[in-house]
């Protein structure tokens, strides 16, 4: 994969080169990431109130409080800043993405997909409620989501709104997410599926819900066209590199690290990068799409250091 950002090799270009390296080293993303997650901690625990039947929103907060990164949140939130954005106008898609994303935790984790006992460090959902609430807890996490995102979203023009509906909708479903876990499941345990079928399972299954997180914070704040295509640019990149990444852990991690066990896709013949081409090169693959993605927001200059130390952060990270 190429980037398309080309540059002319100017003395200009390589003095602002240099000040944004400069300037992207003095962002503090660990004080950055801790203030973000807080904020959203604290809206998802608004989200959701349990009423009753008691059992199933126990269920649902049971998994989408348990921690995470809240990476695609804060992907969101961090997308909308740049774009001029506020992010009042971002939390209730914030939140909703993480809706989404438990919902294909808890699902991924069932004994019909990837039968894991462990997640965020907790025992998995099914573990705790049983099969049947699990699914359950998933399906209300994905309608509340899209609910949560139509009626608390303020100070947003209604056809934008729409539009972050439409995408979410498709970054989910068949055309995202679900097609990815699709073809994910049948190659398990495939000798001889292709580069090609890899990355449209990593493009699908990771990829498109961490597209959206980006290009719905950009669509909530009103981004123009061109720069909305270099965040989905810059997104798509980090998507692949956060699931070699995720592949890569499985591997070399521990279960503490992680708070899910690891060595899973190996026990389960998962068709994954470091089988394919080992954990070095994945490594230096995943650092490469890294690199891609960080050019695409040299435009924006200062104001994209979040999104700059985030693209650092999903090679450097442990779980
Ligand atoms: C795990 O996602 C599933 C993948 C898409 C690889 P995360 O690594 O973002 O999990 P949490 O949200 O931090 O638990
Ligand atoms: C996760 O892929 C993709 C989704 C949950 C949509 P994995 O199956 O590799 O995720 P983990 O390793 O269980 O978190
Ligand atoms: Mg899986
Ligand atoms: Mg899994
Ligand atoms: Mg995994």
């Amino acid at each position: 994969m190429t980037s398309s950002v080309s540059r002319t090799a100017s003395v200009q270009d390589a003095t602002q080169t240099a000040t944004q390296t400069a300037e992207t080293k003095a962002f503090d993303l660990k004080d950055y990431l801790k203030q973000q997650q807080a904020l959203v901690e604290a809206a998802l625990d608004r989200s959701i109130t349990t009423v009753y039947p008691e059992k199933i929103y126990e269920s649902m907060r049971y998994s989408l409080m348990a921690g995470g990164k809240r990476l695609r949140p804060i992907l969101c939130l961090a997308t909308c800043e740049l774009s001029g954005g506020s992010l009042e106008m971002a939390m209730p898609t914030a939140c909703a993405l993480e809706m989404i994303h438990t919902m294909s935790l808890i699902h991924d984790d069932l004994p019909a997909m990837d039968n894991d006992d462990y997640r965020r460090g907790k025992l998995t959902n099914h573990k705790v409620y049983g099969d049947d609430v699990a699914i359950l807890a998933g399906d209300g996490l994905l309608a509340y989501a899209f609910e949560y995102v139509a009626t608390q979203t303020q100070q947003v023009p209604p056809e934008r709104l729409l539009r972050v509906v439409a995408k979410l909708g498709r970054a989910v479903g068949a055309a995202g997410l679900v097609g990815g876990q699709v073809v994910d499941l049948a190659c398990e345990g495939q000798p001889d599926v292709s580069l090609e079928t890899l990355n449209f399972i990593h493009r699908h299954k990771t990829g498109a819900l961490l597209e959206a997180s980006v290009l719905c914070g950009a669509i909530l704040a009103g981004a123009n066209e061109a720069d909305q295509l270099r965040l989905a640019r810059y997104a798509q990149l980090i998507g692949l590199a956060f699931q070699i990444v995720d592949d890569v852990l499985d591997i070399t991690a521990t279960q503490e690290e992680l708070g899910k066990t690891a060595g899973k896709d190996l026990q389960a013949q998962k068709v994954t990068y470091p089988s394919l081409w080992g954990v070095e090169e994945s490594r230096r693959q995943a650092n490469q799409l890294i690199a891609e993605a960080k050019a695409e927001l040299a435009p924006f200059g200062q104001l994209a250091q979040p999104l700059m130390a985030i693209a650092d952060y999903i090679t450097a990270r442990k779980h």
